[in-house]
């Protein structure tokens, strides 16, 4: 359990912001599936990216650390059966893009997961891949499923849903088909993989949302410098937005456009951001994010081609809808359903209980913002978002503020509330 209790203070000072999980997962996949050893310095060290890690090694890969650096030496795409269930934890990352990889691996796997992993939809993966040539046995959609993977032929794949896992997935058993795998989304997801994926030497071109692979090429591991991740650092801008007087500076933040919707939002609301130091690592834009507090944050409408581009910071949003004055409409944004939690009805149930008037849609949610928070007890509901979501709440709300079951927060943020208290206490 964490206690928070609203500041008395502004937030002040300097934080870097631990690495980007989306980034750390890839890097770790295609540094497996590269020739060479691939240096990755400032990776994610938190749970969800040592289920990737686990799961690889299960595979035969050799993954060590070596000081804050990880060190993968790459199987040149030949991994080896796994002994037993692989198991992805809470990483529905690491559980869907694992599958294409093993789509293209000649021998059978069985992959599991937590209890919120094993309700989280897989048909979306299991569809594509099953054209590709991939034999999955019986399953219901969900985890565990076992697959067997190996001679893969091309598809073209129309996705209906803007899902960087599902594009991630397609493409890395593309790696394994003879020809050109193409990948067509609704709206830009995240981009990471086919980054990633040109910085590792892979025939790949970006045709707006039309994206294009060439099976079989050799990937080349090498270093990968990873961007502090702006899902992580997106607690803090809004911890700092809505705390008048605050001044953060977030450092060597990824603010890859297609990712980077919560700074378009916050600035949308009226709240003070700016981007300093502007550069590329790898191919990925990296900046410093100072954050000031203000009062007369005001609602917003968030929606359509948006979401994908902030999906993961809805949480915090909420949040900074609910300190906001005025209506925050959030809309297209069903994928919360199947999160780490339900997002939509653990939001609308947990802020309720801050005295927050929030309602629940299909797909999204109604907030009139405005109203005074209130401490609470309140819960994670399982979900390291909500979790930390509910923390940043708490500093905006009169009285204490009680999040349970708040070791979650490990799962993508181990160090939040020392981060938080650290920049509270200056
Ligand atoms: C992720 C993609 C998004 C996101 C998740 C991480 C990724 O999920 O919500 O936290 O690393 O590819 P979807 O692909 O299901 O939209």
């Amino acid at each position: 359990m964490i206690i928070i209790t609203s500041p008395r203070e502004k937030l002040a000072g300097e934080l870097t912001i631990p690495g980007d999980k989306s980034i750390t997962h890839r890097a770790i996949m295609l540094g497996a599936l590269a020739r060479g050893v691939t240096e990755i310095r400032g990776f994610l060290d938190a749970e969800d990216c040592w289920s990737t890690v686990n799961c690889l090694r299960a595979l035969g890969v050799k993954i060590t650390l070596k000081g804050r650096r990880l060190l993968v030496e790459g199987r040149n795409k030949k991994l080896t059966e796994p002994a037993g269930k692989l198991d992805a934890g809470n990483s529905g990352t690491t559980a869907r893009l694992l599958l294409g990889i093993l789509a293209g691996q000649d021998f059978r796997a069985t992959l599991s997961g937590d209890r919120s992993l094993q309700q989280r939809p897989m048909k979306r993966i299991i569809d594509p891949l099953r054209q590709m040539g991939a034999d999955f046995e019986d399953n219901e959609g969900t985890l565990p499923i076992s697959i067997r993977g190996g001679k893969l032929q091309p598809i073209s794949f129309k996705s209906p849903r803007a899902s960087a896992q599902v594009k991630s997935a397609v493409l890395l058993a593309g790696l394994f088909a003879d020809g050109a795998t193409v990948v067509e989304e609704p709206s830009r997801s995240r981009n990471h993989t086919e980054l990633m994926l040109s910085r590792f030497g892979a025939g790949i071109r970006v045709d707006d949302n039309r994206i294009t692979l060439q099976g079989r090429t050799v990937l080349k591991g090498g270093p990968v410098r990873i961007p502090g991740d702006i899902s992580a650092a997106a607690f803090l801008m809004v911890a700092a937005a809505i705390t008048p007087g605050s001044e953060l500076l977030l450092k060597d933040v990824g603010v890859n456009p297609t990712r980077s919707g919560v700074i378009d939002v916050l600035l949308e609301m009226g709240a003070s951001l700016e981007l300093q130091q502007e550069k590329t690592w790898g191919r990925e834009p990296v900046a410093d994010i100072m954050v000031k507090g203000n009062t007369g944050l005001k609602g917003v409408k968030i929606g359509g081609e948006m979401i994908p581009r902030l999906i993961d910071e809805i949480p915090v949003l909420a949040v900074a809808a609910a300190v906001a004055e005025g209506k925050t409409i959030i809309s297209d944004a069903s994928e919360l359903r199947v999160k780490e939690s339900d997002r939509i009805s653990a939001l609308a149930g947990e802020l309720k209980k801050m005295g927050v008037r929030i309602e629940e849609t299909d797909d999204g949610l109604v907030i009139e913002g405005g109203e005074k928070l209130q401490g609470a007890d309140v819960q994670s509901c399982g979900d390291h978002r909500v979790a930390m979501a509910l923390a940043v709440a708490g500093l905006a709300a009169e009285g204490e503020t009680a999040v349970s079951d708040a070791e979650v927060i490990n799962i993508s943020f181990p160090g939040f509330m020392q981060a938080l208290r650290s920049v509270i206490d200056n």
